[in-house]
């Protein structure tokens, strides 16, 4: 099997050839992300591997089709960027990592909340240059705080649990109720009351035409004075612009984003040398209540492990013909 394995840094390189002592399989690694300009990189293989921000759209299945291209190995779990339709119409299976780390990603989010209420992120500055002042640093206790959590998969249920742990009170909304977070007392309402009764609102639903912008204009008017809005989904779940706003006339009272609508353009890479283009991350950035990583949610060791060990199942399986598990349609 050649696979050609693109959006590679060292890290995905260095887990790869660990566990592909298994498999034998013929690696061709690359920096570049999968679009239609890079897609002839796939001649003479018949996998590729991509990641998040990978654009698989119909020009680039069309590519990779006519250079007999059989499966497309998503390694995470959401595929809002490969373009299904195209997939199937040009024969090319899908796979993807439903599952490798819920607790990866619910454990970020809590990060993103402790820091940006505790403000661990300037103590640690201040006092290392020698000031020792509390001001402006200031807190809330999370212990009673109503957490509204929007999509209760996998990522949804591991942090409703660990948020439990802090006394919170946690409501929610899915386009399906969670029978096992009802029975831990975690009550389900409709989407703009959880809008309007939570304290801090954490992101953990899949991109799709119903959730793209799901925080815009409009339900951030309905959200409480001072919103805490956590993301570690999918960056287009929120409005950019609208979210600027937002922070401009203090209706929302914490940033917290692990996902941002144009990343594919900074994501993962240093540009500390670069002059940056993307006026609306500047923007971002100058606002004291805003915390932004970088699509890093994921990425602890056992997540790493799982993503690649099941990456490497999954084109075993279709090698083998073996039913596809993990197959997305
Ligand atoms: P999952 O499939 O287990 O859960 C998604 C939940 O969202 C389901 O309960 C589903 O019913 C619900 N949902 C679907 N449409 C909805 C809608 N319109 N409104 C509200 N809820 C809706 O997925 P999982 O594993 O929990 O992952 C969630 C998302 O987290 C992924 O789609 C992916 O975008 C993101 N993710 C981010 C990572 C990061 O490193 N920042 C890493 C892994 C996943």
């Amino acid at each position: 099997m050649n696979i050609a394995v693109f959006s590679t840094k060292s890290y995905d390189q260095e887990y790869f050839e660990k566990y592909n002592t298994e498999y034998d399989y013929n690696f061709s690694f690359y920096e570049t992300a999968l679009n239609a300009d890079t897609a002839k990189l796939s001649a003479d293989c018949n996998v590729v591997c991509v990641f998040v921000n990978d654009v698989v759209n119909e020009e680039t299945i069309k590519i990779l089709s006519s250079n007999g291209i059989q499966l497309i190995a998503l390694r995470c779990a959401g595929y809002n960027n490969v373009d299904l339709e195209a997939a199937e119409k040009a024969a090319i299976k899908v796979v993807r990592v439903p599952a490798y780390s819920p607790e990866a990603v619910a454990e970020h989010a809590l990060a993103l909340i402790l820091t940006l209420n505790r403000k661990t992120h300037k103590a640690y500055n201040r006092v290392r240059e020698g000031n020792f002042s509390l001001k402006n640093l200031i807190g809330f206790n999370l212990n009673n705080k109503t957490i509204g959590v929007i999509g209760t998969g996998k990522i949804g249920t591991t942090f409703c649990k660990l948020l439990k742990g802090f006394g919170c009170k946690i409501i929610a909304y899915d386009i399906a109720e969670n029978e096992e977070l009802v029975a831990e007392g975690v009550e389900f309402f409709p989407l703009e009351e959880v809008f309007g009764q939570s304290d801090i609102i954490s992101l953990h639903c899949p991109l799709n035409k119903h959730t793209k912008h799901i925080v815009n204009e409009d339900s951030i008017a309905k959200m409480k004075d001072g919103v805490m809005i956590v993301n570690t989904s999918r960056g287009a779940l929120i409005k950019t612009e609208d979210a600027i706003e937002g922070l401009k006339n203090r209706k929302i009272g914490y940033l917290g984003i692990d996902v941002y609508e144009q990343e594919e353009n900074l994501f993962f890479e240093d540009l500390s040398e670069h002059i940056i283009q993307d006026d609306m991350i500047l923007r971002l950035l100058s606002f004291p209540n805003v915390l932004i990583t970088s699509h890093q949610a994921y990425f602890t060791k056992e997540a790493m492990d799982q993503i690649t060990t099941i990456t490497l199942k999954n084109i075993k399986s279709f090698e083998t013909d073996s039913e596809l598990e993990n197959e997305v349609k």
